[in-house]
């Protein structure tokens, strides 16, 4: 079981992520926790170029797919053949909503590019933190978390990504949910174990 956890920056999605692996630990379940970029040596490496330097846009999408190409033979795919559950905070859809929506690459190459990454995994749920860019602003401010690159390029870059993940979970509803996460982050996590619940995964 393979689900992932998207949203823009201060949805509270990595909070989520860490309250639903306790649960599901705690209910006696394999979880594995994961995140992109990143993940392993090599996707860390390239977390750390990508988060503290600006390259061009093109460069940009191909880093993230050779750190998904990676992170997928070397832990997802095993974890899975594992039977664990694993929880990603954040995967294709990052893509493109980020380099797809907000940097205005266009879809269907990031599309290839996710599958040619992919080799045929693809997540079974993926759980979309929706907030008002401005608010997960002020929530990154408010728990002292620094912007990194790509967080850094502004609210309407922000809303553009916001608009493109929309859209993405709207052409995808057996996949994805849409959570409002501009509230407290019980009223979410709630939202999550039903959407978990529906699926007969809780
Ligand atoms: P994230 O781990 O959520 O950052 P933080 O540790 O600050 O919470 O994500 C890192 C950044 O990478 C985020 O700004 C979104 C961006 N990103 C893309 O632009 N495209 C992608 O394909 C991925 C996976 C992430």
């Amino acid at each position: 079981m393979f689900i992932t956890f998207e949203g823009i920056d201060g949805s509270g999605k990595s909070t989520q992520l860490e309250l639903l692996a306790k649960d599901l630990q705690q209910k006696g379940r394999k979880v594995l926790l994961t995140r992109e970029p990143g993940g392993t040596p090599f996707a860390e490496g390239l977390r750390q170029i990508l988060l503290e330097a600006s390259v061009m846009p093109a460069a940009e999408l191909l880093l993230f797919g050779a750190a998904r190409a990676q992170h997928i033979a070397e832990v997802i795919q095993p974890a899975l053949a594992d039977g664990a559950i694993v929880l990603c905070d954040r995967f294709t859809d990052s893509s493109l909503a980020y380099q797809g929506g907000g940097l205005g690459l266009p879809a269907d190459f990031i599309d290839r590019m996710n599958d040619f990454a992919c080799q045929e995994v693809s997540p079974d749920l993926t759980l979309l933190f929706d907030v008002d860019p401005l608010a997960g602003l002020k929530r990154q401010q408010l728990n002292q978390q620094k912007p990194d690159a790509i967080e850094s390029r502004g609210l309407e870059f922000l809303e553009r990504v916001r608009q493109a993940y929309l859209t993405i979970a709207h052409a995808h509803p057996e996949r994805m949910v849409i959570i409002n996460a501009g509230r407290d982050m019980y009223a979410v996590q709630c939202d999550v174990t039903l959407a978990l619940q529906q699926r007969g995964l809780l």
